[in-house]
């Protein structure tokens, strides 16, 4: 694969997203709450989908390691183990333990084991379709993701905001995307830089950290995430003993016209403070009406910034070699 191939699969999350709106998700049991099992690109679809959740008063939790944390047995959320692959070692294990501890579990994934188990033990599953990179299918899992914790009733319909969600992906991120200038110009201020992304608390922090990793992964570029209020009380320290190394460090902020006031507050003077010590600091903003939208704005920018640096580095946004062979390794240990 290439770099057109993986622009031409990121231009598509507005596709996925309209795919989920239409979708008519499998019956599922009802639940109090979700618990969502997955890793990497599919896990990240579990943060987006607590912070959407937490605005409805309701909890949608992310477990992303081996088996399932010490509440969940008695708490009974319903699991939903997200996995692009459905080869996961960490999300098979979680999984297990559901199922071991008589959880509901429902299955969102593109097949492999975790679609074999679903069938043969009888779950219900999301198949999404298959031959992307997971990071490359956000849409899809998220989309399926929300749309299983809806049919739960654990959160709302989400139908309404997944296609505006659609439409505003598609406008900057598709083919000939609007946000495609704004990519270029900020990965040219971060070029030769080490990348920190900072959210706030609520619905910018999972894409803080989406940024973070697809900057990483398409990228192969250093990059760290982290959020207000929590990063006023530690981090910005960190900008004040090593000018060497502070001087090498780029930040871009994701602000969201409904922050709380206090929080916008934080981003202005944390932004004039950094701004002395850091080479840069820019901020995007967040469009779009519906919460789900605006992360998605947001998550659409990040994922053409994180090609424009694999484009600035030379290299293959595609393969994720390390992640592979590491995936091999510990699958022979075992
Ligand atoms: C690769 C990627 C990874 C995977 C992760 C888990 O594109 O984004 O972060 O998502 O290794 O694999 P899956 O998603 O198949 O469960």
């Amino acid at each position: 694969m290439t770099a057109e191939q993986m622009r031409e699969m990121t231009a598509r999350l507005g596709g996925q997203l309209a795919w989920a709106a239409r979708l008519d998700p499998p019956r599922v049991p009802e639940a109090g709450e979700g618990l969502v099992c997955g890793m990497g690109g599919s896990g990240i679809g579990g943060d987006f989908a607590g912070a959407l959740a937490e605005l409805e008063g309701r909890r949608v939790s992310v477990h992303k390691s081996y088996g399932l944390p010490g509440w969940a047995p008695s708490a009974r959320p319903l699991v939903v183990a997200v996995s692009y692959s459905g080869n996961t070692e960490e999300t098979l294990s979680a999984v297990a333990a559901a199922r071991e501890a008589g959880l509901a579990v429902v299955a969102v994934t593109s097949g492999g084991t975790l679609g074999e188990i679903a069938g043969s033990e009888g779950f219900p599953v999301v198949v999404v379709p298959g031959g992307l990179q997971p990071r490359a299918a956000l849409g899809y899992l998220l989309g399926g993701l929300l749309r299983v914790l809806a049919a739960a009733g654990v959160i709302g319909d989400p139908g309404a905001a997944l296609a505006e969600a659609a439409e505003l992906a598609t406008a900057l991120s598709g083919p000939s995307g609007a946000a495609e200038g704004l990519a270029r110009d900020l990965a040219e201020r971060l070029d030769g830089r080490i990348v920190a992304v900072y959210g706030s608390v609520g619905l910018t922090a999972p894409v803080a950290q989406r940024w973070k990793t697809q900057i990483n992964e398409n990228g192969k570029w250093p990059a760290w995430w982290a959020v207000f209020p929590e990063l006023d009380h530690n981090e910005i320290v960190g900008w004040s003993g090593r000018p060497d190394l502070d001087r090498r460090v780029g930040i871009v902020t994701l602000r969201d016209d409904a922050e709380p006031p206090p929080i916008a507050a934080r981003f202005r003077l944390t932004e004039e403070v950094t701004s002395e010590s850091v080479a840069w600091v820019g901020e995007v903003r967040a469009q779009g009406s519906s919460p789900l939208a605006r992360m998605i704005s947001l998550t659409a920018v990040g994922d053409l910034v994180s090609l424009e640096l694999a484009r600035l580095a030379g290299v293959d946004p595609v393969p994720v070699d390390v992640i592979e062979s590491l995936k091999r390794r510990l699958s022979e240990e075992s």
